[in-house]
């Protein structure tokens, strides 16, 4: 069977996947996006809501992008901890926002915006690795939606598959990276209820982490540190509330029925190689980071950019200075971003072992953080988003 034929083969139809075939295409570049799930599966996962300004501009360049229209802009948020709230003012530190708009209704905009420019967009494709990855011809193979095999020749091929990437585990080996582990997790709820708080509220509380998160006018997002053991289905609803209420002492939460509970695991881990041949990775497939601070979706578009600037000089120009210096730009980013989720998590979290000291010291931290117009600055500007690099 002889091998389709595209210039890059981009494995994924998330956010990293779908944004880097419309960048492409702009340039004049075509490409296939192969995903194992369906759409609907892809359109209705429940993620992150938080965009960075320089997520929400280039996102502007997608037809019929509703992040500005549908999504709600903020200009700040709230640190909690010690009984006190302190407001870290966006615009007023470092003159930028960010928006709230949920991941799913982001990937529902590209798919639609995909598909109308006729982008080829597979769902139900299995890749189970890549061939040839050092050669100007890599292949991708798999099994199509029907069950038929599928080998798709490539001049470039894009893992953007997901922290438990075929692409990264068949080029770059499946223990590849460097990564940590938290001993706490997540509980998210999602709830019928109009926002308990104009701004998300992070609270450091005595017994453990929240985030008072939004959804929309009526719908709201929140989250709770818990054990990475716990059962999402375990709690009854006066439980959850209570378990939040206790965490953001001050604030009278809005409770309403709650219709969706989950458990989200925290991992810290970048690959140690992010490009080999004609192969690199984007997203997830490249790193993940702790929810707290809501780097993900960004930092993926932030790699997208790179990569599609380096695949524009490599497959018009037959420059190859761009894609060589790929991994070194990403991750510079990279290790900034994990440093950020990192901190956030450190500082807002109780680890199941602290003692007094570590507890106090928290607070330290925090206070040095408020108190202070640099350390505001600093948070402020990580959160907003570091100036997106286009050129390599
Ligand atoms: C959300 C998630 C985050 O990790 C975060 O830091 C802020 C908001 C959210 O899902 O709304």
């Amino acid at each position: 069977m002889p091998a389709e034929r595209t210039r890059v083969a981009i494995v994924g139809a998330g956010p990293a996947g779908l944004l880097l075939s419309h960048l492409l295409e702009a340039a004049g570049i075509d490409s296939i996006v192969l995903d194992r799930r369906s759409r609907e599966e892809i359109e209705t996962t429940i993620r992150a809501g938080i965009l960075e300004q320089g997520t929400v501009e280039i996102l502007d360049s997608v037809p019929g992008s509703r992040a500005r229209t549908v999504g709600h802009r903020h200009d700040g948020i709230e640190l909690r901890f010690a009984g006190e709230g302190h407001r870290i003012d966006f615009s007023a530190l470092v003159g930028r926002s960010v928006w709230l708009y949920p991941q799913h209704e982001v990937l529902k905009d590209l798919i639609a915006a995909r598909l109308a420019a006729g982008q080829d967009l597979r769902f139900g494709a299995t890749v189970d690795r890549v061939e040839g990855a050092e050669t100007n011809t890599p292949r991708v193979i798999g099994m199509s939606s029907d069950g038929e095999p599928l080998e798709i020749a490539a001049d470039f091929v894009v893992g953007a598959d997901g922290s438990r990437s075929a692409v990264r585990n068949s080029v770059m080996g499946t223990r590849a990276g460097a990564f940590r582990e938290y001993p706490f997790a997540w509980f998210g709820i999602l709830c019928e209820a109009p926002p308990s708080s104009a701004e998300l509220i992070y609270s450091n509380s005595p017994n453990g982490f929240a985030l008072i998160s939004q959804r929309s006018e009526t719908v709201q997002r929140m989250y709770f540190q818990c054990d990475p053991d716990a059962d999402a289905n375990a709690p009854s609803e006066a439980e959850l509330w209570e378990t939040l209420q206790a965490r953001v002492p001050g604030t009278a939460l809005i409770e309403g029925p709650i219709f969706q509970r989950d458990v989200l695991r925290f991992r810290s881990f970048v690959a140690h190689e992010l490009r080999r041949g004609r192969t690199a990775l984007v997203g997830d497939a490249a790193h993940t980071v702790p929810p707290t601070g809501a780097k993900g979706m960004n930092l993926a578009v932030a790699d997208v950019i790179l990569l599609s600037r380096a695949l524009q000089a490599l497959l018009l120009e037959d420059d190859e200075r761009g894609i060589d210096a790929y991994a070194e730009a990403a991750l510079r980013r990279i290790w900034k971003a994990q440093h950020f989720s990192w901190w956030m998590t450190s500082m807002l979290h109780a680890a199941p072992d602290a003692g007094d000291f570590d507890r106090l010291r928290q607070l330290g931290e925090l206070r040095s953080v408020v108190d202070s117009e640099a350390g505001r600055t600093y948070l402020a500007e990580a959160y907003t988003g570091w100036p997106l690099q286009t050129e390599l």
